[in-house]
């Protein structure tokens, strides 16, 4: 049996397959790469970066939950002049697609960003951060505004031809409004869900576990979640949606495929086993064949039919596109 096909399409952006590592789960490609060739990669999401130098929030910032973790990360961060002058080279020497994640407490600050990424060749496409739940100014409360959302996309259209993923926090009350208005100012592509907002309580001290108070829950536990708004993104816009939140294995990957994601990103399952990322990949590349498809847009389509064919359970969720 032949591997199958497995790129797909991002706007203009071309990938190998489908699975890319999360920002912030990887480091810069370049610390893991001893355990994952970020080159096998559909593509690596940086760090979010921000102008200048960020040192993140003050420890505990991190407490594992019963299936998943909290982290309140706070964007720490080398800053725009080292990420440019250091990061992206390294990771470039590396043979990875580099998505680069930006983040700003104002769409003045993500302008800066992208104005001077923009003409980096290494960097294939952007992931906007509108939904960090860890920082006091620009996290996820102030993206959660549809119009602003639209005015700060149709700003930074205007600054690059390259692909334009926009991030979303979950904890919202219309994920929908929100894609629909990324799509409106120019999106090329969606990310659905960056982490929950929770709070882990320490009966010994009667403390939160994390310093911040909330942290962000990422993990196994958030997967249904993710799935749903990842699934409520999908049927609201016709550009491309990526899904993130509790893809572990090649499994919850392909749940995300069947539902109509493009992509799926891999996040805290690179904490628990390093190798996670290319196994994600393997398994999906390994289900793929194993179904008889030599394709994902393949895949999808026999999945269609078996839907159609089978009448136990509740709606068939197998996204046309
Ligand atoms: C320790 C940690 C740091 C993260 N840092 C970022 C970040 O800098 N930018 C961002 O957009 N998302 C960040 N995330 C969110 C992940 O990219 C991902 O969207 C989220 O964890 C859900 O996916 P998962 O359940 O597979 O981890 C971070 C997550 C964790 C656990």
């Amino acid at each position: 049996m032949s591997a199958p096909d497995l790129r797909v399409r991002i706007g203009s952006l071309g990938l190998a397959n489908p699975v890319l590592a999360a920002s912030g789960t990887f480091g810069y490609g370049d610390e893991l790469a001893h355990v994952v060739d970020p080159a096998r990669l559909g593509a690596v999401i940086t760090k979010t970066v921000t102008v200048a130098p960020r040192p993140g929030n003050p420890a505990p910032r991190i407490a594992e939950s019963a299936a998943g973790m909290l982290n309140s990360i706070g964007l720490e961060n080398v800053g725009l002049a080292r990420f440019r002058a250091e990061k992206v080279p390294k990771l470039a020497s590396l043979g990875a697609t580099i998505v680069a994640s930006i983040g700003g407490e104002t769409a003045d600050e993500l302008a800066t960003l992208l104005g001077t990424l923009a003409g980096e060749p290494a960097i294939a496409a952007f992931e906007v951060n509108f939904s960090c739940p860890n920082v006091n100014e620009g996290g996820a409360r102030y993206w959660t505004d549809a119009r602003r959302l639209e005015h700060t996309l149709r700003s930074l259209r205007r600054l690059t031809d390259k692909p334009l993923v926009a991030k979303l926090s979950p904890d919202v009350t219309s994920i929908a409004e929100l894609a629909v208005a990324c799509e409106a100012g120019g999106a090329d592509a969606l990310t659905a869900v960056n982490t929950f907002v929770a709070l882990s309580v320490d009966l010994a001290t009667g403390r939160s576990r994390i310093n911040r108070v909330t942290g962000g829950l990422s993990g196994a536990a958030i997967k249904p979640l993710a799935l749903a708004r990842c699934y409520e993104c999908v049927q609201a816009v016709r550009i491309p949606v990526i899904g993130s939140g509790g893809a572990l294995t090649a499994r919850d990957a392909l749940e995300f495929l069947a539902i109509g994601a493009v992509a799926v990103q891999i996040g805290t399952a690179s904490f628990v086993r390093p190798r996670a990322v290319l196994d994600v990949v393997e398994g999906v590349a390994a289900a793929i064949a194993a179904a008889g498809a030599d394709s994902v847009a393949a895949w999808r389509a026999s999945l269609r039919l078996a839907a159609e064919a089978s009448h136990a359970g509740g709606p068939a969720l197998v996204a046309s596109r």
